[in-house]
């Protein structure tokens, strides 16, 4: 199946001058969500990995079946105010605005080898906050898995000495 064309384009939102990608449509087709998770979880095999880490909201639909695939636990990275115990935190800039993310501490064990899954890279901000969440925690970064790499945003120039996964590059 043609993944990238269950991917609605969405003109001006959340604002004017931005070309959202909708990834409901494929979550919605059950084929095309079990496609892609299991894509993924083939172009992660290579990896060493001792636990998923994703971005709230939609990092949590791909890192949960991913971490599930693959036998690992799953640790949530949240916005502001989400998480009840200590938390670990740091500011980002979207691709249209700014935002934080938390995650508990030691949710993410010193040496632990850490896979991050989000939905999109754009500008790269949210995957950036997420390692030094990692790094903080004292873990280490085994790979960085999208289901997206919007091209020309240059997000992956934040990713430098990381291995990236990325399973469709939309312009
Ligand atoms: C979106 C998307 C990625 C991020 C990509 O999340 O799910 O996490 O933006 O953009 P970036 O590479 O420029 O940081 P958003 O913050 O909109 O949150 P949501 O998943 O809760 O909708």
């Amino acid at each position: 199946m043609d993944l990238a064309s269950k991917v609605r384009l969405i003109k001006d939102f959340p604002k004017p001058g931005i070309n959202f990608r909708d990834i409901t449509t494929l979550l919605q087709d059950a084929g095309a969500f079990r496609q892609a998770v299991d894509e993924l979880v083939e172009l992660c095999k290579g990896l060493a990995v001792d636990v998923i880490a994703c971005p709230e909201a939609r990092g949590f639909v791909l890192g949960a079946p991913l971490a599930y695939a693959m036998g690992k636990g799953v640790v949530l990275l949240r916005k502001p105010g989400k998480l009840p115990g200590k938390t670990v935190c740091h500011s980002y800039e979207l691709e249209y605005g700014s935002d934080a993310l938390e995650v508990h501490e030691g949710a993410i064990q010193p040496g632990q080898k850490v896979l991050l899954v989000d939905d999109v890279l754009a500008t790269g901000g949210t995957v950036a906050a997420a390692v030094e969440l990692v790094k903080k925690s004292g873990g280490e970064v085994a790979g960085v898995a999208f289901l997206i790499e919007l091209l020309g945003l240059d997000g992956r120039e934040k990713l430098s000495g990381y291995p990236v996964v990325t399973l469709l590059q939309l312009e």
